[in-house]
């Protein structure tokens, strides 16, 4: 690494959407691996927001969690001050493409005027800083819109075409994050990252729900005819691949992150049935393979997603350390092993979603 450009040290970091998935992940490698840094999540806790991914780092005082909304500038304002904050590491959003279909409010207000807010918010703060600030704007490969068959894999230079009302939100806030280094000199990077898996995925999205759906013995909904395809990285390597770029990425650029590992849905769903029939003591239906349900398509679906992450592995020598077979195993374990994370999660709240996303449309019973 000492050959790698630049090297920020030492920071003072707010981790914006820390209680979810990634950001969560991301905090607990940023403590692992910078202990004397100070961590601060600035988090709404929202559905998806959930302060027991955190609690020992919080708990042992390793982090400060706030309960707060990226939007809130007053609060932004007082924490960026109050913390002495020099990089931002901005995972808040709402991610949840089928929710965005649903109900797409929420989606412009967090991810685009919320991420306006916080650009606004740090442009001003670091005017009084000492150390280098960074703005590290985690997005989505979503924004490149959807691939045919036979089309190379995106790249940093593939031109937007976001097809998703989510898609759309992130693809606008990575212009803003763009537009902020070009006319501020705010010194921002975009990472356009494929689709994630690992532990603490909240239970609506496709690898979760699958491996739920499984231990409970309810139908899988697959969408369509099960053939898009999909991009997976285990999100610890995610998490390397932004701690590489905050100390050595290049600001005004944008980084491509992807696993190299395409795979069709039913395929996959395919594969964690597998492993579920293999690792679990017992199943309520057995082969797993049984649940496997197509259900009506999500409208403006993506068919194909493809990284190329070359950028990444040639300026910041960065690839990815988990194959999809390993990185699966370790996920289907984790699910197996840690229902007192997720059973909770299955609240009302979420019946109530999952009515509505799979219920009378799709037929399907309750999770
Ligand atoms: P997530 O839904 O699990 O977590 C989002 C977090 O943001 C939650 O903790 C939520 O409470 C918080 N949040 C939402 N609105 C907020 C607001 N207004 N103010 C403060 N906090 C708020 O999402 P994730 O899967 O961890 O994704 C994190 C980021 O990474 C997102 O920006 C997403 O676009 C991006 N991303 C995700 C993936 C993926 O596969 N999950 C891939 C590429 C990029
Ligand atoms: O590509 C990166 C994106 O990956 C992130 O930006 C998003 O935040 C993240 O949610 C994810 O988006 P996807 O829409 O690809 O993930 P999801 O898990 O929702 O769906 C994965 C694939 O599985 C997709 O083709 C839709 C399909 N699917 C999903 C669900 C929830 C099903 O077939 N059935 C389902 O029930």
């Amino acid at each position: 690494m000492s050959s790698l450009p630049f090297d920020r040290l030492p920071r003072r970091l707010l981790i914006t959407g820390g209680a979810g998935f990634i950001g969560s992940n991301f905090a607990r490698y940023w403590c692992e691996t910078a202990p004397g840094d100070r961590i601060v999540v600035l988090d709404a806790l929202t559905y998806a927001g959930n302060r027991a991914n955190l609690a020992e780092l919080e708990l042992d005082g390793r982090l400060r969690l706030v309960q707060g909304d990226i939007g809130d500038r007053a609060l932004v304002d007082r924490l960026l001050q109050q913390e002495q904050i020099d990089t931002i590491a901005h995972f808040a959003a709402e991610s949840h493409v089928d929710r965005s279909i649903l109900a797409p409010d929420a989606f412009i207000q967090t991810n685009l005027v919320g991420s306006f807010t916080l650009l606004e918010a740090f442009r001003h703060h670091v005017e009084s800083l000492r150390r280098p600030p960074l703005f590290l704007h985690v997005s989505t490969d979503e924004v490149y819109g959807s691939l045919e068959p036979e089309d190379p894999p995106f790249s940093e230079t593939t031109p937007y075409a976001p097809n998703s009302p989510y898609a759309a939100s992130k693809a606008g806030s990575d212009h803003l994050a763009r537009a902020y280094y070009h006319t501020y000199k705010l010194p921002t990077i975009i990472t356009n990252c494929s689709n994630n898996y690992g532990p603490y995925h909240f239970p609506e999205k496709l690898i979760p729900l699958t491996c739920i759906n499984i231990l409970l013995g309810k139908p899988i909904p697959v969408y369509g005819d099960g053939q898009n395809i999909r991009d997976w990285l285990y999100v610890g390597d995610h998490c390397q691949a932004l701690a590489i770029i905050i100390r050595h990425g290049q600001p005004g650029e944008n980084y491509n992150i992807g696993g190299n590992n395409e795979v069709t849905n039913l395929d996959l769903v395919e594969r964690l049935c597998d492993l579920m029939d293999e690792l679990a003591p017992a199943l309520p239906v057995k082969p797993a393979r049984q649940l496997i349900t197509l259900v009506g398509d999500r409208p403006g679906h993506d068919r194909r997603y493809a990284i190329n992450a070359s950028k990444m592995s040639h300026e910041l020598d960065w690839r990815p350390q988990v194959s999809l077979a390993e990185g699966l195993r370790q996920t289907v374990s984790w699910y197996l092993t840690h229902p007192d994370w997720w059973r909770p999660l299955l609240s009302p709240e979420y019946q109530a979603y999952y009515q509505q996303q799979y219920g009378e449309k799709n037929r399907l019973s309750k999770p």
